[in-house]
């Protein structure tokens, strides 16, 4: 199957796996990674301390409890002025080690997030571009470019930063829980268990926010889509004046985005302000007792003090650990969507033994071609042709007969569904793709131009072409005329998709593409029918010198252009209907052909006539 889910791919709860299939990922950024995890553990550790010192400087300090002393050096210090001189030094000790630890653990967590993500990005399009057509078929771009954007980001950047702060809250939390555990186990019983009642709806929450971020994700795809069709289909949209529709779809989109979000807000909105009522009532619990520790002498002002502190800071690492959860639960699903692209496999890859076609040496042949698109409705049936070397075929037919199936199958576009397609008698899936393609060239009735200069659109066909070799192409695609009008000649630049010339400007560059490709078989599918009779000829004159000495497959609609082919094969409804000459055809009384010719060439006269 190459179609890939909306939404969450089947692996996403098999952690084990996933972080196997992450390995060479984290393998690449391995040391700053542990390096950044090992001085999260300090980072996490200074508000224990901050914490921890309040009780000392309350005590000593504040309360100028003047009576404890203590030795170093040989030297009797008493501790509140001990406390006095230390406490501003060790602000700016304090400060200037939290800052740089903080920097180097930005800089790090950033580093191994973009460079894992970044390896990922690059990996991902090698993939997209070894899949093959059926893949483009299946999935929309929008759910592609998703997973392009968005996914390898959270997959990378999310792990690292979701581990970092789960070890920096962890050891946050330790130091505060033995912060509280060491002014005072009966009050700290209290809080822990205020605490815990305080973070149990985030544990329940969780899968409500799966299910939004799953919803999110399939209108963000939608959305893409709308764009990239908004573009491509520009002018549909104008002419039918579509453009209300095209806003309307995107209006219904953002307000389901809208609804999205603010369903998560509502269920998720009221937890915080819970968390701190009910964490409001753990420390009027605390102070209450507190108060009665303090009063019998129990517990001193400062440890109390301390304790409060640490209470309250103790609320920021607890909510960011059940966060942690969340966090790397949705991590995980987008790992998984990841390595679901990874996962597929082109249907049409080599085979083992794959052979290097070399030359043409005895035609190409369709035996028994079975083929279909969809399960069970098959386009081609029991489809048989044998073209020679250096023959020119026409295809023939209906609409919707099969005809671009056929030579779609050529180049390995798709494979048979039963059957064969062989060239110099071997099946073409036992031959070396890349080989098999380099043999081929083909143009089509939509050339596609990449953005970038016409001599650069023409040299994809031959990137180490020479300068007395392009002009040749150029001046057997009939194209000097058209450069010489330009500016900039054959260094112009096209726009996206090529929008910036005609129809028959883009197919003779195609043409020129083709020409200096020069492969032994030509494939043209329609490469004439967007023109009118007189660039026509221009442009078959053009095809004309691509055809010569070639293995040629012609299709068109318009009869007259295929004059020079020296076989027709006619297809219905994905068969072989007939095949001969022309003049074996036309002498057929009740032939396909002859049908269809005489229609064309009557509707020709009737057009002319008026
Ligand atoms: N990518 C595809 N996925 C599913 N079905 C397809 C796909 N491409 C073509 N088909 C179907 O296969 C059949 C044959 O299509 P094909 O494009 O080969 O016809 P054709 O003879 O080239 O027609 P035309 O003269 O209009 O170009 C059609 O019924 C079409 O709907
Ligand atoms: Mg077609």
């Amino acid at each position: 199957m190459l179609k890939l889910k909306d939404t969450q791919s089947k692996n996403a709860f098999r952690y084990g796996y996933l972080l196997n299939k992450m390995y060479p990922y984290i393998k690449k950024v391995l040391w700053r990674s542990v390096l950044l995890f090992l001085l999260a553990v300090p980072l996490g550790l200074l508000d224990g301390v901050v914490a921890f010192s309040l009780r000392p400087y309350m005590d000593f300090v504040v309360n100028g409890n003047e009576l404890q002393t203590f030795e170093l050096w040989g030297h009797t210090f008493k501790l509140q002025a001990f406390f006095i001189k230390l406490i501003p030094i060790a602000i700016v000790l304090f400060a200037l080690i939290q800052g740089v630890l903080k920097y180097v653990c930005n800089y790090l967590s950033d580093w191994t997030g973009n460079k894992m993500s970044n390896a990922l990005k690059v990996d991902l399009f090698k993939k997209l571009t070894s899949m093959d057509t059926k893949f483009y078929d299946v999935n929309s771009s929008g759910i592609v470019l998703n997973r392009f954007l968005t996914d390898p980001d959270t997959a990378s950047k999310n792990l690292i930063n979701t581990l970092k702060s789960f070890i920096l809250a962890m050891f946050e939390f330790v130091a505060l829980v033995f912060v509280l555990l060491f002014n005072s186990w009966k009050l700290a019983l209290i809080g822990i268990g205020v605490m815990g009642i305080a973070i149990t709806p985030v544990i329940f929450i969780k899968k409500k926010i799966k299910s939004v971020s799953n919803a999110t994700m399939v209108v963000g795809g939608d959305m893409t889509t709308n764009f990239n069709e908004t573009f491509a289909g520009n002018k549909i949209i104008t002419a039918y004046n579509l453009q209300g529709n095209q806003n309307h779809k995107f209006e219904d989109q953002i307000h389901r985005q809208f609804d999205l979000t603010m369903s998560l807000t509502k269920r998720v909105g009221w937890m915080s302000p819970i968390m701190y009522f009910v964490c409001s009532i753990g420390i009027a619990i605390v102070m209450n007792y507190g108060n009665s520790l303090i009063l019998s002498g129990e517990m001193s002002a400062g440890s109390f003090a301390s304790f409060v502190t640490s209470l309250l800071l103790l609320y920021k690492p607890t909510k960011s650990l059940g966060l942690t959860l969340t966090n790397l639960q949705t991590t995980f699903v987008s790992i998984a969507r990841v390595f679901e692209l990874f996962d597929l496999m082109p249907e049409i890859k080599n085979s083992p033994n794959a052979k290097e076609l070399k030359e043409i040496s005895s035609g190409i042949k369709f035996e028994n071609v079975w083929f279909e698109y969809e399960e069970g409705q098959p386009v081609l049936k029991d489809f048989n042709l044998q073209v020679n070397k250096n023959e020119t075929i026409a295809l023939v037919g209906n609409s919707g007969g099969g005809k671009s199936t056929v030579v779609n199958l050529i180049p390995r576009f798709y494979d048979v569904t039963k059957g064969s397609v062989k060239i110099n008698d071997i099946d073409i899936r036992e031959l070396d793709i890349v080989s098999l393609r380099n043999n081929i060239s083909f143009v089509f009735q939509d050339n596609y131009l990449f953005t970038g200069t016409i001599k650069e659109n023409i040299l994809m066909g031959k990137p180490d072409a020479t300068e007395s070799e392009i002009a040749e192409a150029v001046k057997l695609s009939h194209l000097d005329e058209f450069l010489g009008t330009l500016p900039d000649g054959i260094d112009t630049v096209v726009g996206e998709r090529g929008a910036s010339l005609s129809g028959g400007q883009r197919q003779r560059v195609a043409i020129a593409r083709a020409l200096i490709k020069n492969a032994p078989i030509v494939i043209l599918d329609e490469a004439t029918s967007a023109l009118d009779n007189e660039s026509e000829a221009i442009v078959q004159k053009a095809l004309d010198n691509l055809m010569k000495n070639k293995t040629v497959f012609v299709i068109a609609h318009r009869l007259s252009t295929i004059h020079s082919a020296h076989r027709i094969a006619v297809l219905n409804e994905g068969e072989l209907a007939e095949l001969g000459t022309h003049e074996e055809l036309m002498s057929k009384q009740d032939g396909r052909y002859r049908y269809l010719y005489e229609m064309q060439f009557a509707g020709e006269k009737t057009a002319g006539g008026k």
